[in-house]
C-alpha cells in the first residue's frame, strides 16, 4: 500500500540513481509523500537497499538495474513504472557521476561518457515517455481533465556558471537546462512542467573529501576519481552564505517542491540549490 494523504498519493514516479546519495533521498522523500517509486541504480545492491528502506518505511518502490546509458535502458525504465505501478507522472534525471581534468588532459571517451549519462540518457528517458505521456494527456483532456506531470532534471551550478577543470560535465550540464527549456515548451500541451534543479555543494561521495583528497568510485569497471581536496572544500564552503554545504536531503527537497501540485505553474526554469551561492 503507497502512504495515504500525501502530496504525491496515487502518483507514479522514476528516479535514475537512486541507490545513492540525492537520487536516494529524493526516492525516499517522494515515497514518503505517497508516490509510488521506480529505483534505479547502476549497482544492484544500493538499488535494493534503497527499495528495502522505503517499503520499511511504509512507501512502496521497485528497482529497474542498470546504466542509464544502455541501449534500451530507457524504454524498460518507462516500462517498469507502466506495468508494475500503472503509470508514470514524475521522472527525475538524477544519476550521474564526475570525471574531471583540464580540457589538455581530457580525451574523447571521457567527453562522451559524461555528456552520455547527463544528458544523452535524459533525452532517451523523455523520449521513451512521450507515447504514454501524450495518449494520457489527450485522454485527460477529452474527459476534460488537468492532470500536471512533472520532471525534474538535475543540473549543477557547474553548468550554470561553470567551473575549471569540468568542461564534459559542465556541457552536460548546460545542455540539460536546455533540453529542459525546450521540453517546458514542446510539452505544455500535455500539461508536464519541466525545470532544472542545479545543485551547488552538496555532501554526497563525489563531493565528500577522503583523508587524502583521493576517493575513488568504480563506474561500469572505470576507477574514477573523485572528491574535493579537502582545503578547497573548507574554503568553498566559506563562501557560501548560508555557511556550509547542503545535505542529500535538502536537495531532495528543491526538488520536491517542483513535484507537488503546488508548483503546477512553474515550468522551464533552473532552480540553483546552493545555499546562496553559485
Ligand atoms: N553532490 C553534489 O555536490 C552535486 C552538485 C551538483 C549536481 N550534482 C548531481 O546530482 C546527481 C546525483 O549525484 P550525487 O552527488 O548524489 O552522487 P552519488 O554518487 O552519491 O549518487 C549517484 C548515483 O547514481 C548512480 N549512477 C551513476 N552512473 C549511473 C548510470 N550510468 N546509470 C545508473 N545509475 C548511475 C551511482 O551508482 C550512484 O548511486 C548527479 O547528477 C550529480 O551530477 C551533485
Amino acid at each position: 500500500m503507497s502512504k495515504a494523504n500525501g502530496k504525491l498519493d496515487g502518483q507514479v514516479a522514476l528516479v535514475s540513481g537512486s541507490g545513492r546519495g540525492i537520487g536516494l533521498a529524493i526516492a525516499k522523500k517522494l515515497a514518503s509523500e505517497g508516490a509510488c517509486v521506480v529505483v534505479n541504480d547502476l549497482d544492484a545492491e544500493p538499488a535494493a537497499g534503497a527499495v528495502a528502506a522505503i517499503t520499511a518505511d511504509g512507501g512502496q518502490a521497485v528497482a529497474c538495474v542498470g546504466s542509464v546509458t544502455a541501449d534500451g535502458f530507457a524504454e524498460r525504465f518507462v516500462a517498469t513504472g507502466i506495468d508494475h505501478f500503472g503509470g508514470l507522472d514524475i521522472i527525475v534525471n538524477n544519476a550521474g557521476y564526475t570525471w574531471d581534468n583540464v580540457i589538455q588532459k581530457m580525451d574523447d571517451a571521457q567527453w562522451d561518457a559524461i555528456l552520455d549519462v547527463h544528458l544523452k540518457a535524459p533525452f532517451r528517458i523523455l523520449r521513451a515517455a512521450s507515447g504514454f505521456i501524450r495518449e494520457k494527456a489527450r485522454e485527460e483532456a477529452d474527459r476534460g481533465e488537468e492532470r500536471f506531470r512533472k520532471v525534474v532534471n538535475i543540473s549543477s551550478v557547474s553548468g550554470v556558471f561553470g567551473n575549471a577543470g569540468q568542461a564534459n560535465y559542465a556541457a552536460a550540464k548546460a545542455g540539460i537546462n536546455g533540453l529542459t527549456r525546450a521540453m517546458a515548451k514542446e510539452w505544455g500541451r500535455y500539461k508536464v512542467c519541466v525545470n532544472s534543479v542545479a545543485f551547488g555543494l552538496i555532501m554526497t561521495r563525489l563531493t565528500e573529501a577522503s583523508a587524502r583528497g583521493d576517493a575513488h568510485i568504480d563506474i561500469e569497471g572505470r576507477q574514477i576519481k573523485v572528491g574535493v581536496n579537502p582545503q578547497i572544500l573548507e574554503s568553498a564552503q566559506k563562501m557560501i552564505p548560508l555557511g556550509r554545504s547542503g545535505t542529500p536531503e535538502e536537495a531532495a527537497g528543491a526538488v520536491y517542491l517542483l513535484c507537488i501540485p503546488e508548483s503546477n505553474y512553474v515550468t522551464g526554469q533552473v532552480l540553483v540549490c546552493g545555499g546562496g551561492r553559485p
